[in-house]
């Protein structure tokens, strides 16, 4: 994750509006103090959460690497972007955000080394108080990966291990941006079992130490003028996202049905099931849906600012408690995280 790594433009005509930090005609105005700050908000929230030690070293390995820019904290950050409609909204509204997502580069693979670190670095990046986005590939067919809800994490094998670690690895962003007070959200399509993910529920319960309540929004993509139905669930750190539908309009009915997935039968008579014409397309949200979210941001920005402070006022004070040192409970986040790999890149960017 060197210099320049970090932040990559779409198409290389398009010139983002955020800086990058390959970006040597930049001048930065924020004092260099940014780096610390973070690092004392993000050490003092992980303790507040009793957060397991391997991700406070996480973190701790990402401050000390060496080339990153921390003097351009963002706004907001969107993962699994696809066509960017959340992080459109957000600059619509004057917010500055990095979406990232797989298509931009192999810098934005949450299954990389290099790109998971570098979705930490933009985690820590944001602004305390931000908002983040995410919503990781869905593998809810339960036949041929074997989930069910008594078994959410399925066989655990092939693509459906690698649907697994995204998720364990976009839990442990969530509980880092969760220790910043950021206001994250992350969409699934309704009956996804993302839910029972084990390091999500490991997630949630270390959120309800701090009485963090987690609203599950339902919604549909039609509404804000997708051709596709679509109906998702955002599950949102603060209950202000079921907002989102004060935007929707709900007479909007799609034009055509698309066949989002196709059952069929393989060469030995296995019944097997692939994505549709329609899936990609019903994937990617209308700009509508974006801007819809980043006003209601917008609505609740002085609310929630004065609360993300105070929350972190509180933590950096206390500053007594500490992560959770538990061997099993580390290991267990290391395992569904897939840390190790990620530990030995760091410590080679130092
Ligand atoms: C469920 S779609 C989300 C689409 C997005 N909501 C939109 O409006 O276009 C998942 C996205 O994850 C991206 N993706 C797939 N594998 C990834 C990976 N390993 N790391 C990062 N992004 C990935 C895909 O390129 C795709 O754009």
């Amino acid at each position: 994750m060197g210099q320049g790594t970090h932040v990559r433009d779409r198409a290389s005509s398009a010139k983002m509006p955020y800086r990058s930090c390959d970006d040597t005609e930049s001048t930065c105005t924020v004092p260099i103090s940014w780096k610390r700050k973070q690092r004392v908000l993000v050490n003092s929230g992980l303790r507040a959460l009793k957060a397991p030690m391997v991700v406070l070293a996480l973190c701790n390995m990402v401050f000390s690497c060496s080339n990153l820019n921390w003097n351009d904290p963002q706004d907001h950050l969107e993962l699994f972007a696809g066509v960017c409609s959340i992080t459109r909204g957000e600059w619509k509204e004057s917010r500055s955000g990095v979406p990232m997502d797989l298509d931009f580069g192999k810098d934005h693979d949450i299954l990389s080394d290099a790109g998971f670190s570098n979705m930490v670095f933009q985690v820590l990046n944001l602004r305390p108080g931000g908002s983040m986005w995410a919503a990781p590939v869905c593998s809810t067919s339960r036949g041929s990966t074997g989930r069910s809800s008594s078994n959410p994490m399925g066989h655990g094998k092939g693509t459906t291990y690698l649907h697994n670690l995204m998720v364990g690895r976009v839990a442990v962003l969530l509980l880092i941006a969760a220790a910043k007070a950021i206001w994250w959200k992350l969409e699934q399509p309704k009956g996804s079992l993302l839910e029972g993910h084990l390091l999500f529920q490991a997630l949630l319960r270390l959120l309800q130490k701090l009485k963090v309540k987690i609203t599950r929004v339902s919604t549909s993509l039609c509404w804000f003028g997708a051709d596709t139905v679509k109906p998702l669930w955002v599950y949102s750190s603060k209950p202000e996202a079921v907002e989102v539908n004060d935007f929707a309009n709900k007479t909007l009915v799609p034009p055509k049905k698309t066949k989002l997935v196709i059952h069929y039968k393989d060469s030995k008579g296995q019944p097997r099931i692939k994505g549709g014409p329609g899936l990609k397309l019903s994937q990617s949200y209308p700009l509508r849906f974006g801007v819809a979210f980043a006003k209601v941001r917008s609505r609740h920005q002085k609310k929630h600012r004065s609360e993300a402070h105070r929350f972190l006022r509180t933590v950096v004070r206390d500053g007594t408690s500490a992560v959770d040192p538990s061997p099993k409970m580390n290991k267990f986040w290391v395992d569904h995280a897939n840390l190790n790999p990620i530990f030995s890149y760091l410590s080679k960017q130092q």
